[in-house]
């Protein structure tokens, strides 16, 4: 069963879903909402789990998060978008091409991958849902996920992005980041979609990514068939957040020339 998703819409235009990394919910996108809204319909949505959205009784499956996004879309009549995934929402995106391919219209993949998990961070995820579930604190998340979310120039230049970030991951439940864990760890490799998907796609990368780093970029740039690529310099994983102002423009580019035109 899908759960209805707490969502905010803004601007009028061309419809964008913004889709949100983990544990954060839609305010890591905050900038970008009003930048995009000045021209486009902006849809941004707190996916299950995370900000203001329950988080179900289903297994673990980022489909049923990609099962939600569509339902949220039919319930605004909104009958294909672009659609715009930061790391996990990147992969709810895929998994959208996946459940529900006819809703993407174009696709920007932020921070992402399109490949599975390794034996290795499968395990490391299994390992993190179970702590936060038996501690019942985050503290295993804020040790070992949120000092790889931002990058070097971040911690030197800009630290109270990091003040943000943690405001925004200490928000999460513990048993919606085991689930999401668990969800990830599961994943199938997404290539086979994106070298089938006709729309155009944007990848963005930001140049010091640990998570999702530019190979990966480079690898769904050279399957998507109409795909592009855009390296944001001095980034780590969170470019939303950490170079707001350039993935906006990014964004506003791509979706004018590729979107609106
Ligand atoms: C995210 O930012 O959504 C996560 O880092 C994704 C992941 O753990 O693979």
């Amino acid at each position: 069963m899908t759960v209805p998703l707490h969502h905010v819409v803004a601007g009028d235009g061309p419809p964008v879903l913004l889709l949100h990394a983990f544990p954060l919910d839609h305010r890591m996108w905050s900038a970008q909402i009003e930048a995009l809204s000045a021209r486009y319909r902006v849809i941004s949505a707190d996916l299950r789990g995370f900000g203001a959205t329950p988080l179900g009784d289903e297994a673990p499956d980022l489909d049923a998060m990609a099962d939600d996004v569509a339902g949220l879309l039919d319930d605004l009549n909104v009958s294909g978008c672009a659609v715009v995934g930061l790391s996990m929402g990147g992969y709810v995106a895929m998994a959208m091409l996946r459940r529900r391919a006819g809703l993407v219209r174009a696709l920007a993949l932020v921070d992402t991958k399109a490949g599975a998990d390794a034996d290795a961070a499968r395990a490391n995820r299994e390992r993190i849902a179970h702590e936060v579930v038996s501690s019942g604190t985050l503290d295993v998340v804020l040790s070992d996920v949120v000092p790889g979310l931002t990058g070097a120039t971040t911690a030197a230049e800009r630290p109270e992005v990091l003040d943000d970030v943690r405001r925004l991951v200490t928000a999460a439940p513990p048993e919606s980041i085991a689930w999401a864990q668990r969800a990830m760890a599961g994943r199938p490799d997404s290539f086979a979609q994106l070298a089938a998907f006709t729309g155009p796609v944007l990848v963005v990368v930001g140049d010091e990514d640990a998570i999702a780093p530019p190979a990966e970029a480079e690898a769904m740039v050279e399957t998507a068939p109409r795909g592009r690529l855009v390296t944001i310099v001095g980034a780590g994983h969170l470019t939303a957040m950490e170079q707001p102002g350039a993935l906006s423009d990014a964004l506003l580019a791509w979706l004018d020339e590729e979107v609106r035109a």
